[in-house]
C-alpha cells in the first residue's frame, strides 16, 4: 500500500478558523464526518487486536494507540454531544434513540478514564480496550444504520452541521494537544498512532 501521507493538502493553516474549501472537509456534511471517525477509530482497534496477538509485544506502541484511540474518540463523543444529537433531537421523534446513544458512550467514557490511569502490562489493560472497541463498533453500527438514516430525512442543515463539527473539533484538538493534521490522517495509514505518539513523546 502506498504511503501517501505527504501527497495531503496542509491543513494546518485552517486549525484556528476552518475557512470554507471547494473540494475540503468544509464542504462535508455531518454524517461523513462522523463516518471517517468511526472508520479511523474502527482501523486502530483492529490494529491493536494484531498487535495484542504478537509474540513481542511492543508495549509502548500498544499504549500509544490506545492513547491516540482514546482521544479520538474523546473529541468524537464530545462533538456529538454537543452539536450533532441536540440537533437530531430537534429534528426527530425517536428521543429514544438519542438516550441510548448517549448511554453508549458514557459507557465508553467510563473505559477510557479507567484506561488514562493505567499501563500496558496492568491487569484487564487489554481486555478493557478490546472492550472499549466491541462497545464502539455497537454504537457505530447503530448510529450508521439508524441515526443517520433518519437524519438524511429529517429537516436538518446537514453541511452546516458538519461545519460546525469541523470547528469544534479542531479546538478540541487544539486543547488536547493533538495536531490538527491528524484530523485528516487517512484511516487506511496505519503509522496513524506511531505518528500521533512520537509527538506525545518529545514534550
Ligand atoms: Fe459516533
Amino acid at each position: 500500500m502506498p504511503r501517501n501521507a505527504t501527497t495531503k493538502a496542509p491543513t494546518k493553516s485552517s486549525a484556528a478558523k476552518p475557512a470554507p474549501r471547494g473540494t475540503g472537509k468544509g464542504t462535508q456534511d455531518v454524517l461523513a464526518l462522523l463516518k471517517e471517525d468511526h472508520q479511523k477509530v474502527t482501523k486502530m482497534f483492529d490494529q491493536f487486536e494484531k498487535m495484542k496477538d504478537k509474540e513481542d509485544d511492543d508495549v509502548e506502541a500498544k499504549q500509544l494507540l490506545v492513547e491516540t484511540v482514546c482521544a479520538e474518540l474523546t473529541i468524537h463523543t464530545q462533538v456529538e454531544e454537543e452539536i450533532f444529537y441536540p440537533a437530531m433531537r430537534d429534528a426527530l421523534d425517536d428521543q429514544d434513540m438519542l438516550d441510548e446513544a448517549e448511554v453508549e458512550h458514557n459507557s465508553a467514557k467510563q473505559l477510557i478514564t479507567e484506561l488514562s490511569a493505567m499501563q500496558p502490562g496492568d491487569e484487564l489493560y487489554d481486555a478493557k480496550f478490546t472492550v472499549l472497541g466491541e462497545y464502539v463498533k455497537h454504537h457505530v453500527e447503530e448510529e450508521e444504520k439508524e441515526m443517520f438514516q433518519k437524519a438524511k430525512k429529517a429537516k436538518v442543515d446537514l453541511v452546516a452541521l458538519g461545519e460546525e463539527v469541523m470547528e469544534r473539533k479542531m479546538e478540541l484538538r487544539e486543547e488536547l494537544g493533538l495536531d490538527a493534521d491528524d484530523t485528516e490522517a487517512d484511516a487506511d495509514d496505519e503509522d496513524d498512532a506511531p505518528k500521533a505518539a512520537k509527538r506525545k513523546n518529545m514534550h
